[in-house]
């Protein structure tokens, strides 16, 4: 008797290793590990992007879901201005507790020795409460730690989809979840909306098809995720308790971003989840994040109104 009866871990690594990979011609493109990730260069993000470089970008994001943009000298508004490129910019109902006065698009916060908490700790997608979520983040640390440390993580949940059992796939694809922002701001960090609104809560298909790449990926996190809405209580939890786990624990679909001065980390929040590693104290670390949103929720086939909407985040 073994255990792997289905080798699926070694073929989602063998489908993906194997994929046909884009040739770049504007941009230079340098993988920063097998699981996705990779240096953009040749870019100079303060000036107008040409319309090739914009997609060329965008097939870049489809292919490694995390870009790193190094030696960028941008400023908050020139980092709007590329979010913007990529849909409306999204508003964070905690931006203005996390800055008070501070600009409603961008969401910002500072972690130092006397922070309770670093924004983004537990492993998730950001927002996926909303019932269109986020499909990018850009995020810029403007502190970086003296001692060095916070990079960000990333897993690859397209990976983590694929590499589960074939029984356990047919399972989820059947499974809706809810995503509450209650389970992300109130029960991770103690914050409560602003008065007169209400944190969002959302129903997404466990299993999603990227409209971009057509490929599948696992949509629960530890961040947001409250239950799996078709089964009862013990089982919800459970599941999601293996599936976390198994996003949070596999090596192999994960990877990481060190962060330099003057680095502009863009990724696909659709695509990979991601968590801030808060392991420089007592030193700060101070982060500007921009958002932008497609107005498309996730789905496992892909609606008529998505195929439209595909123009807006697939690379001409
Ligand atoms: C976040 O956007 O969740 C925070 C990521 C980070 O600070 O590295």
């Amino acid at each position: 008797m073994s255990f792997y009866r289905d080798y699926n871990d070694k073929l989602a690594f063998e489908a993906w290793n194997t994929r046909q990979q884009p040739v770049f011609k504007t941009i230079q493109v340098k993988p920063i590990s097998r699981a996705g990730g990779a240096e953009i260069s040749g870019v100079d993000l303060s000036k107008d992007l040409s319309s090739e470089q914009f997609s060329e970008i965008k097939k870049a994001l489809a292919e490694y879901q995390v870009l790193a943009f190094r030696d960028q000298n941008i400023n908050s508004e020139q980092h709007k201005k590329f979010g913007e490129k990529f849909g409306t910019l999204h508003r964070h109902v905690s931006a203005a507790i996390r800055a008070p006065g501070g600009d409603p698009e961008i969401l910002a916060w500072k972690t130092g020795k006397d922070s309770r908490f670093t924004a983004g700790e537990v492993w998730h997608n950001d927002v996926s409460c909303d019932e269109t979520p986020i499909t990018q983040s850009i995020l810029r640390v403007t502190q970086l730690p003296e001692g060095g440390g916070g990079d960000t993580a990333f897993a690859n949940t397209h990976l983590a989809y694929e590499s589960l059992s074939t029984p356990l796939k047919q399972l989820l694809l059947g499974l809706t979840a809810e995503h509450s922002g209650q389970e992300g701001w109130t029960n991770g960090y103690g914050e409560e909306p602003a008065p007169g609104q209400k944190f969002a809560v959302s129903t997404h298909p466990v299993v999603f098809t990227h409209p971009v790449s057509g490929r599948k990926h696992l949509f629960v996190n530890r961040g947001f995720t409250t239950k799996i809405v078709e089964l009862v209580r013990n089982e919800s939890q459970a599941i999601l308790e293996l599936l976390n786990r198994h996003i949070e624990t596999s090596q192999a679909f994960q990877f990481r971003i060190q962060w330099q001065p003057n680095s502009v980390v863009i990724w696909d929040n659709w695509a990979v989840q991601h968590q801030a590693i808060w392991d420089y104290y007592p030193f700060n670390r101070w982060g500007e994040r921009v958002s932008a949103v497609a107005g498309i929720r996730p789905t496992q086939e892909l609606t008529q109104e998505e195929k439209k909407l595909e123009g807006v985040l697939v690379a001409a």
